[in-house]
C-alpha cells in the first residue's frame, strides 16, 4: 500500500515537473540561465533571434567557460520567418605552421596530450569573427548593445553555480600548469561566490569597440602571440588577421513530412544525421517501440555504418572532396544498409566504410526562435572542457584544443574515441572535422523545431534520438530531450548506453545478440525549442545539464 502511494506521488510529481511552459513570443534555450536571460532581454528590446544567440554566445563565454567561448569556434544555422536559410561556419583553422605529423614523435607515435593540453592544441579561434559576421549581416541591434550584457557579467561578476564551481575545481591541476589560467581558475571555487573577470571584460570591451579587429589585431592579438611564445604555440599574428568565417549553403534532407535544415562540412553532423534518417525511413519505428531490442539493434547498426563512413569520407570541403551528395542520398543509404537483419550484429571489424569513388566535452548549444518563425541553431565549442586549459594571460579567455578533432594519425582515436583518415588530416588553414549538428526542422514546410547539443561524437545521435522521440514517439519536448539515449560510433565496437534506458532483461538480450555494452553518464545536453500546433512555443534545456529555456 505504502509502495503504491509512493509511486502515485512520484508520478504526479514527475508529471508536474514534465509540464512544458508554452510561450507566445520567443524562447531561448542554452546551457546557462543567465545566458538564456540575456537572449530573452535582447528580443524584448527589439532584437531578433540572431541578435539573441550572438548575445547569448558572448555571455556563455563569461558564465559558462567550460564551453562558452571567444577562443573557440562553431556553426550557426539560420532560417528567417520568410524562409531564407543560411549557415555560418566559424570553425577554427589549423595554423600556417601546422603539419600533418605535428603530434607524432620520431617513431610515428602520437605524443600523449600534445593535441589536447596546452598551446599546440589550439586552432585559430573563429567565434568572434563568426558571431560578429552573423550579427552584422542578419542581426538588427548594434554590436555595442549586444555585447553589453556579456561585458556586464564579466565586469560586475555573477554568482557561480555548483556545476561551475565543481567543474573548475576538478580541472585545477591542469589550470595551474599555465600562468594565465592559474590566475583566473587556480583557486578553489565555492557555489554562490561572486566571480569577476576583469581581463575578459576588457577583451570584450575591445571587441565591442573595434569589432573583429579588436580580437584579431591590436593588443588582444598581441596577448595571444605572447601566450603562444610562453608555451611553444605556433599561432602567428598573420594567422589571426587572416581568419575568416565562411557563409555556406545549409545542408538539407527530408524525413517523411519533415525538412531537415542543418550544417554541412566541415561538420560531419549534418551529413550523418540526414544519412541516419535516410536509413531509418525504411522502417516502421513506431511499431518497434523506443526501448525494444529491434529498435536499439536497428539504430545501432545504422550508426555503425554512418560513423564508418564519417571516418573515411568526411573532412573540410575546402581541402578534401567530400562526397556529400552520395552520402546524403536515399539510394546510398538503402544500399549501404542492405545487409542489415533484425537480431544480427555485424562486428565493427567486419564493417568497412562504404564504396564511394574518392574524387571529425566540451561544446555548447543555443536554440532560439520567435513566434514569427525566425529560428537560429548555434553550436560552439572549445572541444574539451575549458579547451586546451590555457587562458591567454592578460586577456582572460580560454583557447580551444580543436586540433585534436583532426585525425592526428590515421586510425588513432581522438578524445571522443572517433577515428579518421586522410580526409581529416592536418593541413595549414584547414578546418578540423566536427560532429556539431545545429539543426532546424520544418513540419509540413512550417517551423517546427530548433535543436542541437554538445557531446563530441554523441552530438549526432543525441540530436537524432531527440527528434525521433518527438516525430515517431509523440513525446512532448521535455520528455523527448530528457529520455535516456544510446550511441554506437563503429569504433570502438561498443554500444554506449545511459543506465536508465535498459532493463536487466534487455541488457541480457543485447549481449546475447552480440553487443558489448558500456554504460556512460555523459551523453550530450540538448537545447531545444519547438513550435506547438496552437502557435505557441516551448523550450527545454536537457536535464543532464544545468541550463534553462526561457521565454515570454
Ligand atoms: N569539438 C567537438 C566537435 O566539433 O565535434
Amino acid at each position: 500500500m505504502f509502495r503504491r502511494c509512493l509511486i502515485i506521488l512520484l508520478l504526479s510529481f514527475s508529471s508536474l515537473y514534465s509540464q512544458n511552459i508554452d510561450y507566445k513570443n520567443a524562447v531561448v534555450s542554452s546551457a546557462n540561465e543567465l545566458a538564456s536571460e540575456v537572449g530573452i532581454n535582447i528580443i524584448k528590446q527589439g532584437g531578433n533571434a540572431v541578435d539573441a544567440v550572438v548575445g547569448v554566445a558572448f555571455a556563455l563565454a563569461v558564465v559558462y567557460p567550460q564551453a562558452g567561448n571567444i577562443g573557440g569556434g562553431g556553426f550557426l544555422v539560420y532560417r528567417s520567418a520568410d524562409g531564407f536559410e543560411t549557415s555560418i561556419d566559424f570553425r577554427e583553422t589549423a595554423p600556417r605552421l601546422s603539419s600533418k605529423n605535428m603530434f607524432l614523435d620520431e617513431q610515428g607515435n602520437v605524443i600523449p596530450n600534445l593535441s589536447t593540453l596546452g598551446h599546440l592544441g589550439s586552432g585559430i579561434p573563429g567565434s568572434v569573427a563568426g558571431l560578429l559576421y552573423a550579427l552584422d549581416k542578419y542581426g538588427t541591434l548594434p554590436r555595442e548593445k549586444v555585447l553589453s550584457y556579456a561585458i556586464n557579467l564579466a565586469e560586475k561578476g555573477f554568482y557561480i553555480n555548483s556545476e561551475l564551481a565543481n567543474s573548475i575545481n576538478s580541472n585545477k591541476e591542469e589550470f595551474i600548469m599555465f600562468e594565465g589560467s592559474s590566475k583566473i581558475f587556480g583557486k578553489k571555487f565555492r557555489k554562490g561566490e561572486l566571480f569577476i573577470q576583469t581581463d575578459l571584460a576588457n577583451t570584450l570591451k575591445e571587441i565591442s569597440l573595434k569589432g573583429r579587429d579588436g580580437f584579431y589585431k591590436g593588443w588582444v592579438a598581441q596577448r595571444i602571440i605572447e601566450e603562444m611564445k610562453r608555451g611553444n604555440g605556433i599561432i602567428t599574428l598573420e594567422d589571426l588577421a587572416s581568419y575568416n568565417p565562411v557563409e555556406r549553403k545549409v545542408l538539407k534532407g527530408e524525413y517523411k513530412n519533415f525538412d531537415i535544415i542543418t550544417m554541412g562540412p566541415p561538420s560531419s553532423g549534418g551529413m550523418c544525421i540526414i544519412y541516419l534518417f535516410n536509413i531509418l525511413e525504411n522502417y516502421n519505428l513506431k511499431s518497434l517501440g523506443r526501448t525494444s531490442l529491434d529498435y536499439i539493434n536497428l539504430l545501432s547498426e545504422a550508426m555503425k555504418r554512418v560513423y564508418a563512413d564519417r571516418s573515411e569520407f568526411m573532412g573540410d570541403i575546402d581541402f578534401y572532396k567530400v562526397p556529400i551528395e552520395e552520402l546524403i542520398s536515399k539510394t546510398y543509404a538503402k544500399n549501404r544498409f542492405e545487409n542489415f537483419q533484425f537480431g544480427k550484429v555485424i562486428a565493427s571489424d567486419n564493417i568497412e566504410p562504404g564504396k564511394i569513388k574518392k574524387e571529425s566535452t566540451q561544446t555548447t548549444h543555443i536554440s532560439a526562435a520567435d513566434s514569427k518563425g525566425n529560428m537560429v541553431s548555434l553550436t560552439t565549442t572549445l572541444n574539451d572542457s575549458y579547451g586546451n586549459k590555457v587562458v591567454v594571460d592578460g586577456a582572460g579567455f580560454l583557447l580551444n584544443n580543436e586540433m585534436d578533432d583532426f585525425s592526428v594519425k590515421p586510425g588513432v582515436p581522438n578524445i571522443f574515441g572517433l577515428v579518421g583518415n586522410e580526409a581529416n588530416a592536418i593541413e595549414p588553414g584547414k578546418r578540423m572535422l566536427s560532429s556539431m549538428t545545429p539543426t532546424i526542422i520544418l513540419k509540413d514546410s512550417k517551423p517546427f523545431m530548433v535543436v542541437g547539443s554538445p557531446g563530441g561524437g554523441k552530438i549526432i545521435t543525441s540530436v537524432l534520438q531527440t527528434l525521433l522521440n518527438v516525430i515517431e514517439f509523440d513525446m512532448d519536448l521535455q520528455e523527448a530531450v530528457d529520455a535516456p539515449r544510446f550511441h554506437h560510433q563503429w569504433l570502438p565496437d561498443l554500444l554506449q548506453v545511459e543506465k536508465t534506458l535498459l532493463s536487466r532483461n534487455m541488457i541480457k538480450k543485447l549481449s546475447d545478440i552480440g553487443y558489448e555494452l558500456k554504460f556512460v553518464s555523459d551523453f550530450g545536453r540538448v537545447e531545444a525549442v519547438m513550435f506547438n500546433s496552437d502557435g505557441t512555443l516551448s523550450g527545454h534545456s536537457d536535464k543532464r545539464g544545468s541550463g534553462k529555456a526561457i521565454g515570454f
